[in-house]
């Protein structure tokens, strides 16, 4: 049988501040096509220093000091923090459609039709398509959605999601994700997701790794790995759970 190549290939990764610090130490993990692999783990272990490292973005002071990372398709992001990926004095199709133009190499006439294509395919509803709306007119879930389209724009082999729906309430969190997932299945990207919620990780992903201080401490199959931890700290986080209370009477 033949092997499937690897779309992403990070080896020994050793990422360092200035100071000399080494954020994240020695981490190693592949993607193929069309997979979706988590990072999870604890507030500053980091995650998002890792995508940064794919994108080839790291923050100023912040410096690759060790291991290499092989990337065979285009990758983009999707940023924690959805308002402050969008510019707030310009129109949301404006800014979708500079990225299609500027992506894309599309007409201008071309590269609004593709914009408002994307919207479409996300799921905002047509007003959004034909006013000019600016991101503070839109709620936190159409902005996310706006930033996902503008991600897709680029049309990645990769997609890093950083944590997209922390930022939102819990059904709007749900359709975001199964937006996401439809669009893998119809475009085939495979996916870098980073989370703090097991339950999406788990819903989500094919295989995990799980982050503490810069190291990945476990790695497997979501199933195998959720079910049996290894790790105290990967066992920590599954009881850190909380479970759903037993409604009173229900038995
Ligand atoms: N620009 C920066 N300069 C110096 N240190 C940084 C910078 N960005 C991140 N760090 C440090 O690197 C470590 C990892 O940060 P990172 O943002 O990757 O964490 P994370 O796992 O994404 O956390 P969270 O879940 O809170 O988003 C942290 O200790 C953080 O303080
Ligand atoms: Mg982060």
């Amino acid at each position: 049988m033949m092997a499937i190549r690897p779309v992403l290939e990070i080896d020994a990764l050793s990422l360092a501040a200035k100071s000399n610090k080494k954020l994240v130490d020695n981490v190693s993990f592949s993607l193929s096509k069309g997979e979706t692999l988590g990072l999870v783990g604890e507030s500053g272990s980091g995650k998002s220093l890792t995508l940064r490292a794919i994108l080839g973005i790291l923050p100023r002071g912040i410096e690759q000091v060790g291991g290499t990372v092989k990337n065979e398709e285009r990758s983009a992001m999707v940023f924690q923090d959805p308002r402050g990926s969008l510019d707030p004095l310009c129109p949301v199709v404006k800014q979708l459609t500079e990225v299609v133009y500027y992506r894309q190499r599309l007409s201008r006439r071309a590269s609004r039709k593709a914009a408002l294509e994307l919207l479409h395919m996300l799921g905002l509803p047509a007003s959004l398509q034909t006013s000019d709306r600016y991101p503070s007119q839109l709620s936190g879930g159409q902005c996310q959605r706006v930033v996902i389209a503008m991600a897709l724009a680029c049309k990645p082999g990769i997609l890093l999601c950083d944590e997209p729906t922390t930022a939102l309430d819990v059904t709007v969190q749900k359709q975001i994700m199964e937006t996401i997932s439809a669009l893998q299945v119809e475009l085939g990207f495979a996916m870098v997701f980073v989370t703090h919620n097991l339950a999406i990780a788990a819903a989500m992903c094919s295989k995990l790794c799980v982050m503490k201080e810069g190291k990945i401490i476990e790695q497997g199959n979501t199933l195998s790995l959720l079910q049996n931890p290894q790790n105290p700290y990967t066992q920590m986080l599954m009881n850190s759970v909380l479970p759903v209370p037993e409604l009173e009477g229900s038995d």
